[in-house]
């Protein structure tokens, strides 16, 4: 899929077919992590792959549960400090795996942890280290053609601020 048409196109699904996600895809899912930059190049990092009878216990970790309970693949970004760019890193691993799952017919949704201490319990994630985020990924419930729109179509339907409202440009300097 054309980046741009990826990028207008994606949008946080939580609705899944059920159905796994190839290993292989999740294994390019997982790399478009890795690959990403980050502050001095930290790789401050890793992904843990939840499955089998760890997938009950990360929902229940979540704020919707069927939103992991559901999906085919379930990885949940852990990051170790050092800097204050660690989440910003961990932002960047996460939205190149949503996006590279999203170019190959996998959607994807961010979650939200309601209870860290017992995730980390139930996953053996000893501080430092922490998790950020828990991302659900499966092949949609309801078919998705992102080709049936333009990129332009899909960034003017978006539910998003408009590029006014969020860009300023400055050309003098202050002070
Ligand atoms: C850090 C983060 C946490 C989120 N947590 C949840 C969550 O717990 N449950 C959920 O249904 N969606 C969650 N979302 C998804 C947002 O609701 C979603 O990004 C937003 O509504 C835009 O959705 P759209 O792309 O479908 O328009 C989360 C998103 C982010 C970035």
């Amino acid at each position: 899929m054309d980046v741009r048409l990826a990028v207008t196109s994606k949008r946080d699904s939580r609705a899944y077919s059920g159905a796994d996600v190839p290993d292989e895809v999740a294994r390019r899912i997982l790399d478009a992590g890795r690959l990403v930059g980050s502050a001095r190049n930290r790789q401050p990092f890793r992904f843990i792959v939840a499955e089998g009878e760890a997938v009950p216990s990360v929902a229940d970790a979540v704020y919707v549960a069927g939103n992991v309970l559901d999906a085919g693949l379930v990885v949940v970004v852990v990051v170790s400090p050092g800097g204050n760019l660690v989440d910003f890193d961990a932002g960047r691993a996460a939205q190149s795996m949503m996006l590279a799952g999203w170019a190959e017919g996998i959607t994807s949704c961010p979650n939200g942890i309601s209870d860290p201490d017992a995730l980390a319990r139930a996953l053996g994630i000893e501080p430092p280290e922490r998790a950020v985020v828990v991302i659900s990924f499966g092949p949609p419930r309801r078919a998705r053609d992102p080709e049936r729109r333009s990129p332009e179509e899909w960034s003017a339907r978006a539910k998003r601020q408009s590029l006014d409202a969020i860009v300023s440009h400055v050309a003098t300097a202050a002070g």
